[in-house]
């Protein structure tokens, strides 16, 4: 891919409007349901990494979920948490503290689009969920190339399908749409949210050497936990699709969702009988997909 295309790429992007504090708790409850790729991952690049890494970065860490993951696998090095948002690396520090882990725990604010934040080096880097924010991703790979010492290895992990809630088949009988989830995936996909490309060509471009695996997860949490999670993640979706259609309220054939989905919708984020705490069928399933990169 080109730089051009990665800059088309970045533009294309579609987030929902959401706040640092809303968009951590539904990265911490993800983290609650979906983490065992957290175990997984820091377990693959601790079986690939060529020595035990001393010294880590977490690119765009978020709330923290990452580095407390890595500080976990690897009890004797030090992480660096990266962000351009100092409410996350709030979060993440005190994340680090409620864990034992703190001492090993620092937080630099930078914005990746404006540079890399010069001196920071390091063992493993790790950019999960957040290499498909940046705008100029080649540039921000070639920078980590750099900032990684020889032999380091560089992990990769990206949503590839967005989390499901719902049962694959509804009761006879539901008022909800049939097909709700898959179709609402397919529209927010169509408007590029989450989106990212197969990153292995442009970390080989940049000069790592590549592999990759599939980290499918079925969540395991309590009914409560699980309409919580679908209540933020759902509610976000809603509110995304809220805001493209027309103004009247009414949707009309050209907005997004349909009518019919987003009434349903609106059935799982109210108070019925068909709401998300009370239906009791639900259940998370989500799938990433991780790119392991050496540095030679
Ligand atoms: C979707 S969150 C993922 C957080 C975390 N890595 C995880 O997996 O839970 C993306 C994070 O990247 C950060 N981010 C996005 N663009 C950035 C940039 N240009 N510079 C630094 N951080 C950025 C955001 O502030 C956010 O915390």
């Amino acid at each position: 891919m080109s730089n051009h295309e990665h800059e088309k790429h970045a533009q294309g992007h579609a987030h929902p409007h959401t706040n640092d504090a809303e968009l951590a708790q539904t990265l911490n409850l993800d983290a609650r349901i979906l983490g065992s790729y957290l175990t997984e991952a820091t377990a693959w690049a601790a079986s690939l990494a060529a020595k035990e890494p001393e010294t880590m970065i977490d690119v765009g860490a978020g709330s923290g979920v990452g580095t407390v993951a890595l500080a976990q696998q690897f009890p004797h090095a030090a992480v660096t948490a990266l962000d351009k948002s100092a409410q996350m690396l709030t979060m993440t520090r005190a994340a680090a503290a409620e864990n034992g882990v703190g001492a090993r725990v620092r937080g630099i604010q930078t914005d990746l689009d404006e540079a890399w934040p010069s001196e920071i080096t390091a063992d493993l880097l790790w950019a999960s969920s957040s290499l498909h924010e940046v705008a100029d991703p080649y540039r921000v790979l070639t920078d980590m190339f750099a900032a990684l010492n020889p032999g380091g290895l560089l992990l990769v992990l990206e949503m590839d399908g967005l989390p499901s809630f719902l049962p694959e088949t509804l009761p006879a009988g539901s008022p909800l749409a049939p097909g709700l989830e898959p179709r609402l995936h397919e529209i927010l996909a169509g408007m590029g949210w989450n989106h990212f490309p197969d990153w292995q060509p442009v970390l080989a471009s940049v000069g790592f050497t590549v592999q990759r695996r599939p980290f499918p997860t079925v969540g395991s949490s309590t009914p409560e936990l699980a309409a919580r999670y679908a209540r933020h993640f759902l509610a976000r979706i809603h509110q995304t699709l809220a805001d493209t259609a027309s103004p009247t309220g009414a949707y009309s054939p050209t907005d997004a969702a349909s009518s019919a989905d987003m009434a349903s919708l609106e059935l799982l984020l109210g108070d019925g009988p068909e709401s998300l705490e009370r239906r009791g069928d639900l259940q998370v399933r989500g799938h990433r997909t991780g790119w392991a990169a050496r540095k030679p």
